[in-house]
């Protein structure tokens, strides 16, 4: 792509940085700012709100890989932008991958994270096996054409909730080899191991080198 990292020369002959524009299709500010902490200043990201959308945007599909290509291309084909997309599940063995796809409504429809928390937990009472994962994936389309960039971090479910950063599942969530939850760790120490910095890398990466 033309531009996305390199300099031209402004009318006045000094070097500028070109940036490129990107819709990051989300409502959740948490989920933005973490973003935007792990993004270069080359990329301009712009949030749904900037761009005027405000529509509920569906996830009907059973996989993380289709909800996250659901919102892309919903943005891409009302907005006319280029834009990406993620979505994210924690994935607990000994549940068959569960809640996953359904993490933001396990408990049911506007249910919140305590009561998430709160289910997982009962359902792994006197469970030994407390291993999972979070993943996710990101969907990016540019001129219309769509990639997907997966991340994973390991960790196991904690008997109780502790620390009060972060969000989701944070509290009951500890990656492996670290003793504190992600909600006890700071959203920069998080964000260099978590799912979501993965698979953000993985996206900045790709940006650079078109
Ligand atoms: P989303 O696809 O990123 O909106 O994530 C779906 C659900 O997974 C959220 O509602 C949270 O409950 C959970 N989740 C996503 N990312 C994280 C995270 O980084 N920490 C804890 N929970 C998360």
């Amino acid at each position: 792509m033309n531009g996305v990292n390199g300099k031209r020369r402004s009318l006045l002959g000094y070097k500028e940085t070109i940036v490129m524009d990107l819709v990051f299709a989300t409502q959740n500010q948490n989920k933005a700012k973490e973003i935007q902490e792990l993004l270069p200043s080359t990329i301009r990201v712009k949030t749904l709100a900037e761009i005027g959308c405000f529509d509920d945007i569906l996830e009907t599909a059973d996989t993380l890989e289709g909800n996250a290509a659901l919102k892309s291309q919903y943005v891409v084909d009302n907005f006319q932008v280029n834009c990406f997309a993620d979505d994210t599940g924690l994935e607990i063995n000994t549940l068959n991958g569960d809640p996953g796809v359904f993490s933001a409504r396990y408990a049911g429809e506007g249910r919140d994270s305590n009561d998430h928390m709160d289910l997982v937990l009962k359902k792994l009472e006197g469970v030994t096996d407390r291993t999972a994962q979070f993943r996710t994936v990101i969907s990016l389309i540019i001129n219309g054409e769509e990639k997907q960039f997966e991340g994973i971090v390991k960790g196991d479910i904690t008997h109780e909730k502790s620390g009060k950063s972060g969000f989701g599942y944070d509290p009951i969530f500890k990656p492996t080899g670290y003793s504190q939850t992600f909600s006890e760790m700071s959203m920069e120490e998080k964000n260099k191991i978590s799912h979501r910095g993965i698979a953000v890398r993985k996206l900045i990466d790709y940006l650079r080198n078109i």
